[in-house]
């Protein structure tokens, strides 16, 4: 089949709010971090799938479970039973994270994850009001889109949550406050305390929810003492953290939980994508007696808990351990950031390397001064990258994204950086024509 056959016949029947365009892949194979489109062209993966494949795509050991399991038992709803399988991977699950003494509640997707965050919030701690950031990313459920701070247009054509409040969160590339990094009073704190005083009652507020790094802002990295005098803050009123590791947990920041780096303790976290292995599953953890506040049935989905899906879950989980997986990505993510910088010093059109492990974004703008978003540049750059054979994402409309598989080998993220600068110095000469920023959309 031909790849634009395939592109027309998703424009003919699939929605557009299913979906967004970068570049005409249509995959047929995968392996590890290599894909291979519907012609034979093989492209290098530095998307994962939106940071899902984490252990790689056909991960042999996921493979094998996801088989054995489908054969013996594919589906038993724990809604009615009692399947061995999420029993396993709850108390796997509990014993990674960051919370003491933590209860686990099944979903499919992120955002019922984020959803189910928001009900166990307010049925524990009674109170309705919800903190959020701007530019975050929760979801496409009606709870996480109300707390999400980006394309919060379409709230504008749907409607949302009542009680959601934002903060501006503390980018030091983009100061919301005009500072320069490590030249400021924390004014993202203060902006807190003040809204506490003149906008919101701070006793009203069931939680705050963050993500430890955010993702579809931009990979914004937060200081490192900003999570603890949010914390402290927090503990006063009684606010619980909520912290949604659906795109940086799992090993990918180069600890399990990117809150981690952070020192923080929070009260509910929130996976998703990566735990699957590219099954759909997600996970709400948090302090048991948070967990026990909401009665049976109230947040129930007849597949969650899915036997298959756990094992594959558990079988990710194995492979990040016995592979060391988090401390690869530490490791590689270093070295990709080093050659990343080096990239900088040769393109003015690199304003900004940043991230942590393999959670990077690099941000790509007209004028180092101005920091104007390069979006033509950007779109430019990932389709030159596409033609090269590499698989790169933007965010914010301007910041590359870098996140591939933990598992990639060392001579494959090496050449796919080289393809990016190829693609990098292609835009910069001219030689990428104009109109392809029309067949780039993006997000
Ligand atoms: C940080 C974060 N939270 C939540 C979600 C939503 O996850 P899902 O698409 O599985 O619902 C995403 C997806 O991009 C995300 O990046």
């Amino acid at each position: 089949m031909d790849p634009e056959e395939v592109v027309a016949g998703y424009e003919r029947v699939i929605a557009p709010a299913n979906r967004t365009t970068y570049f005409p892949l249509v995959p047929v194979r995968a392996e590890n971090a290599r894909i291979w489109d519907v012609k034979g062209r093989e492209y290098i993966d530095f998307l994962s799938d939106a940071a899902v494949q984490n252990v790689g795509h056909n991960n042999p050991r996921i493979v094998m479970a996801i088989k054995e399991q489908a054969e013996r038992l594919l589906h038993a709803s724990f809604i009615y039973a009692f399947p061995i399988e999420p029993l396993l991977l709850a108390e796997k699950l509990v014993q990674l994270v960051p919370i003491r003494n933590a209860k686990v509640s099944f979903g499919l997707s992120g955002a019922d994850a984020n959803d189910g965050a928001i009900k166990f919030a307010r049925a524990y701690t009674g109170r309705l009001t919800i903190l959020s950031y701007m530019r975050s990313f929760y979801g496409s459920t009606y709870g996480a889109m109300s707390i999400t701070g980006l394309d919060f247009h379409v709230r504008a054509l749907v409607g949302e949550l009542s009680g959601v409040h934002y903060i501006p969160f503390p980018n030091c590339y983009r100061c919301p406050f005009g500072k320069e990094s490590g030249k400021c009073r924390f004014e993202c704190v203060e902006y807190l305390k003040e809204k506490f005083e003149g906008e919101v009652y701070a006793e009203g507020v069931a939680a705050l929810f963050a993500e430890a790094i955010q993702g579809d802002a931009g990979m914004v990295v937060p200081p490192e003492n900003y999570f603890k005098r949010i914390e402290r803050i927090l503990d006063e009123h009684g606010i619980l953290l909520v912290v949604d590791e659906i795109q940086s947990g799992l090993g990918r920041t180069g600890k399990w939980f990117a809150i981690e780096h952070f020192g923080v303790e929070p009260d509910i976290i929130t996976v998703a994508k990566p735990l699957g292995g590219g099954l759909p599953i997600s996970a709400t953890i948090g302090r048991a007696e948070i967990m026990d506040a909401l009665p049976p049935l109230s947040h129930a989905f007849t597949l969650s808990g899915n036997p298959t899906a756990a094992r594959a879950a558990l079988a990710v989980i194995e492979e990040i351990e016995e592979k060391d997986l988090v401390k690869r990505a530490e490791r590689l993510g270093e070295k990709a950031k080093r050659r990343l910088e080096r990239m900088k010093a040769r393109h003015e059109l690199i304003g900004d390397v940043r991230g942590l492990g393999l959670m990077l974004g690099v941000e790509l703008v007209k004028d180092r001064e101005t920091k104007e978003r390069a979006l033509d540049e950007t779109k430019k750059v990932v389709w030159r990258a596409f033609e090269l054979g590499l698989i790169v994402a933007f965010l914010q409309g301007n910041v590359l994204r870098i996140q591939p598989p933990l598992t990639i080998e060392e001579e494959l993220l090496e050449e796919g950086l080289e393809r990016l600068e190829e693609a990098i110095e292609d835009v910069e000469a001219g030689k990428v024509p104009d109109d392809v920023v029309k067949k780039v959309r993006g997000w």
